[in-house]
């Protein structure tokens, strides 16, 4: 690493250049060594507070439009960089990015592509960067052109998934890929112990943060522009939350009641955990099972001042965190593929694989039984996930109402317009400038 690539803030701590450490967490997604918001966590801290912006565009930049970018680079390259160079595939996609979506000077887009590869000490690739950089600017309506048919990059997604969404949602493609590619926009839930939906905009009007309401959510605001967290006013004290507002749904449509005994099965990193415990008095079980997850989980409980019985196990293992006492409400807020999230998560375009949605689908079913077992009759279950994959959603609770004759569909309240009734619940979309793509269905166990 060369002295240029660092500088000194005013505490003298060493900080890198954005560009660097865009380097180290692109090539780290490329190897899928975690996902975007894992990798940022590690080392956004490793660049100044001023140049984090700058970090978080280039990743999440090169995240979103991977599928385009990435067509562009194979057609410039005689062959793929093998895996020991992602760390200059990365570089040549960032700088790609940098040209085509960046207000960044071609040729410090070009300069600062090649003085990475120094920095890698792999200075035999300087040349290489150079010309398919310098090839992109002189030619690039062209090369776009020559690609452009192709579905990864018409609709900058997975050819994989361009072609599930066309199955299952061809009237709806067009605002799907449109969703995905855009910015999300940041919403908040209001904490209704503290304060009501209708004071908290004063209080953030007051603040300078001009806000909308959600239309579904009755405790949803969408800010204007996105503000971090600590300016929002009274955010130590638990006043409000981040969270999306079809996320924000699950704890109205478990209909709960002040006591009642409820599990939270899939709990980190504990949104709606404190959202249900925002909403009534309730005896909550949450279980997770990845270790370092549940310190996310007890963080917000804590800001939330609110209590629960957080687990760390293996849901469908009940022997290990179960007492036998039946729960009277159970969200089941399973893992998925996320495709109703990507525009938070656009890692997704470059990780997901079919075989993925394969496998989640069976760990969905383990789960959905294992914790159905739990339930006392009369009680309720509510089915979610953030996917817009039918597999994952309406057919997994076909097979579930197939399977288990103690098993009502209910009736999910939520207004007509809210989603689309499909065969089994109701299937969100997401939406620009508005919620997430969201699933929900709501089975009763009989008496
Ligand atoms: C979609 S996320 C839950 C989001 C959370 N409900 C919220 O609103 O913040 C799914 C979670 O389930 C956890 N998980 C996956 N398999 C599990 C299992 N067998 N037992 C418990 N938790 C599991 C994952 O680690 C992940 O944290």
């Amino acid at each position: 690493m060369t002295d240029k690539n660092v500088s000194f803030s005013e505490s003298s701590v060493l900080y890198l250049k954005a560009r660097t450490v865009a380097i180290t967490v692109i090539s780290g997604i490329l190897q899928n060594h975690g996902s975007l918001s894992t990798q940022l966590s590690k080392h956004v801290g490793r660049v100044s507070n001023d140049h984090q912006p700058k970090l978080k565009e280039m990743c999440f930049g090169v995240c979103r439009w991977f599928p385009k970018l990435n067509s562009i680079a194979l057609s410039m390259l005689q062959q793929p960089f093998e895996e020991d160079d992602y760390d200059l595939y990365a570089a040549l996609l960032i700088g790609l990015y940098q040209i085509e979506y960046m207000d960044t000077p071609d040729h410090a887009a070009v300069n600062e592509a090649v003085e990475a590869t120094k920095e890698l000490n792999k200075d035999w690739a300087g040349k290489l960067i150079n010309a398919v950089l310098r090839r992109y600017l002189r030619e690039c309506d062209d090369i776009v052109a020559s690609i452009e048919s192709m579905p990864s990059v018409e609709y900058v997604h997975p050819k994989w998934l361009v072609k599930r969404i066309k199955k299952h949602w061809p009237a709806h493609l067009e605002t799907i890929v449109d969703a995905n590619n855009s910015h999300p926009p940041m919403c908040i839930r209001v904490n209704q112990r503290h304060v009501s939906r209708e004071t908290a905009i004063d209080i953030l009007t007051e603040q300078g943060i001009d806000t909308e309401k959600g239309d579904f959510s009755p405790v949803s605001l969408y800010l204007k522009k996105p503000v971090r967290v600590n300016q929002l006013p009274n955010f130590d004290f638990g006043y409000f939350s981040v969270q999306d507002e079809s996320a924000q749904l699950a704890a109205f449509l478990l209909d709960l009641s002040n006591g009642e005994k409820v599990l939270d099965a899939c709990a980190a990193p504990g949104g709606k955990t404190g959202h249900l415990l925002e909403r009534k008095d309730i005896a909550l079980t949450a279980v997770e099972l990845e270790s370092w997850r549940l310190d996310k989980i007890n963080e917000n409980l804590e800001r939330l001042d609110l209590t629960a019985d957080v687990i760390c196990a293996d849901v469908c293992d009940l022997d290990s965190w179960w007492d036998g006492q039946f729960f009277d409400k159970i969200l089941l807020d399973a893992p998925c593929s996320a495709t109703g999230v990507i525009r938070r998560n656009p890692d997704i375009k470059i990780n997901r694989k079919p075989n993925d949605v394969v496998e989640l689908t069976v760990i969905q079913k383990n789960i959905l039984e294992t914790v159905w077992k739990t339930l006392a009759p009369g009680g309720q279950l509510l089915y979610a996930t953030c996917s817009i994959l039918e597999e994952e959603n309406t057919l997994q609770i076909e097979h579930f109402l197939e399977n288990h004759v103690d098993a009502i569909e209910k009736e999910l309240s939520l207004p007509d317009d809210c989603g689309i009734k499909v065969a089994h619940g109701r299937q969100l979309l997401p939406q620009q400038q508005s919620h997430d793509g969201f699933y929900y269905c709501l089975l009763e166990k009989s008496v």
